[in-house]
């Protein structure tokens, strides 16, 4: 007999075939037992017809409940109706375990309870299809990359300073000493790409986000690229590529999955070079205009001053006549981080970019060039009042060879949540972090 996958199915057209795996749903209609049974990889409608089974089996069907782990065993059939094509005319089944009172039912269920059962929420087929689209988008960035020969730095995940800002470190004692979790790896990759030319980090970053909205998590996932000899216009470029090969390979290969989570692919499809771009100062003048103050109001969003950052309202009115994303550069020194090399034509400025996404999703990536003058970065280092005893190594870089360099942080989550259409940002992430919980 041969065992195969749900998605594999259909090389099996017309033969015995067996699949293992736990009951999602069933239907029942007089003598005909519809199972609909999943294996991790796709949904297939088992039917038995009583005349047809053995009595013992069709009691069986009659008795499983619920995500019970069963071995289905029958005669594959193509059925143009099917989800995946094909149907299984149910010869045997067996239960390996029957699963009592499956917490999670068809009915609607409030999502403090949902997240409390995340280790059994990840079955659901809307779960389901979002973190196959995240894993596939992973592995895109890892192909993206090595494409492109950039090669793979780790940086740690323990570390004696802050990157991204001290307000949200998570402290945690080192020997008797202290040490931080990673707000991101980009310190450690500039280094490494005057040792490497093109490098990039991915792995997890925390932040100690006090706030409770959609878009933070405490634990997140970033990829973060840096290249030597890069300026802001190389990073644009890099920043707009990246996006697009993702989207489209996404939409290539999870259009199951982008059909289950019911996105309107044609907002995908549109997301092709090059994206629009403007400078802060720009975007700011768009958000004074008195119509926009006056929606601000009329939603009780708080209404933008310019030198200010972008709030969650900003964003979507910078986005909302756009059907790609944007490209903000330019924004005050004063509201990024001590690294970012400041315009020379207007030091006030610095040259970085954030890449806002379409349809509200805000924020999707940040980046900069760096300060890439010893004796400017050192003088930030002060200024920001951060310890200059353990960014010696930082500054090393440049002594020893600086040239102009930079990079982009891009969160996982971020990206997966708005390609997927999913509002909340917790279920981009199979066991999501945020300031009230730690639990599963
Ligand atoms: O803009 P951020 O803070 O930039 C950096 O950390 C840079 N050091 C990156 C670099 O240049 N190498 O964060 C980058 C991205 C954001 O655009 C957002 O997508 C994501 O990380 N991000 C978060 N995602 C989920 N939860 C949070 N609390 C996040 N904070 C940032
Ligand atoms: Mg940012």
């Amino acid at each position: 007999m041969i065992t195969t996958t749900i998605r594999q199915i259909g090389r099996h057209e017309a033969q015995e075939a067996r699949v293992r795996g736990w009951l999602y749903n069933k239907r029942e209609k007089g003598k005909l037992q519809f199972l609909i049974v999943r294996d991790g990889t796709g949904y297939l409608q088992a039917v038995a017809f009583q005349p047809e089974v053995p009595p013992a089996v069709f009691e069986a069907c009659q008795r499983v409940t619920q995500e019970s782990s069963i071995e289905v065993t029958g005669r594959v059939r193509k059925d143009e109706r099917a989800p995946g094509g094909y149907e299984m005319s149910l010869t045997d089944l067996r239960i390996h375990q029957q699963a009592h009172d499956y917490p999670i039912t068809p009915k609607e269920h409030g999502p403090d309870f949902l997240l409390d059962h995340r280790h059994l929420w990840l079955r659901s087929s809307k779960q389901h299809a979002l973190l196959r689209i995240r894993s596939e988008v992973c592995q895109g960035i890892r192909d993206f990359f090595y494409e492109r020969e950039f090669v793979l730095i780790d940086s740690p995940i323990l570390t004696p300073a802050a990157c991204e800002g001290t307000s949200t470190l998570f402290e945690t004692d080192y020997f008797g000493g202290k040490a931080y979790l990673s707000q991101s790896g980009q310190l450690y990759l500039e280094p490494a790409c005057m040792a490497f030319g093109r490098v990039y980090c991915f792995g997890p970053t925390f932040r100690a986000e006090k706030s409770k909205t959609r878009r933070h998590l405490t634990e997140f996932w970033m990829v973060e690229p840096e290249v030597a000899y890069a300026e802001l216009s190389d990073l644009l470029a890099l920043a707009e590529e990246f996006v697009e090969v993702l989207v489209g390979r996404v939409l290539d290969r999870c259009g199951t999955e982008l059909k289950t989570l019911e996105r309107d692919v044609a907002k995908l499809e549109a997301v092709r070079r090059p994206f629009p771009r403007m400078t802060y100062d720009e975007a700011a003048a768009i958000l004074s205009r008195p119509e926009v103050a006056a929606r601000a109001r009329a939603q009780e969003a708080p209404s933008f001053v310019p030198g200010d950052d972008f709030g969650g309202f900003d964003e979507t009115v910078l986005t909302e006549t756009l059907d790609r994303p944007v490209m903000i550069t330019h924004y005050p020194t004063a509201l990024k981080a001590f690294y970012m090399q400041p315009d020379p034509r207007d030091p006030g400025r610095a040259l970085c970019v954030d890449v806002l996404a379409p349809e509200g999703y805000g924020e999707i990536i940040g980046g900069s060039q760096r300060i890439h003058d010893h004796d400017l970065l050192l003088e930030r280092i002060r200024e920001h009042g951060l310890p200059v005893d353990s960014f010696r190594w930082y500054l090393d870089v440049r002594k020893y060879g600086s040239v102009p360099h930079g990079g982009f942080g891009m969160g996982i989550e971020r990206f997966v949540s708005w390609v997927g259409g999913v509002h909340h940002l917790r279920e981009a992430i199979p066991y999501p972090r945020t300031l009230n919980r730690l639990y599963p």
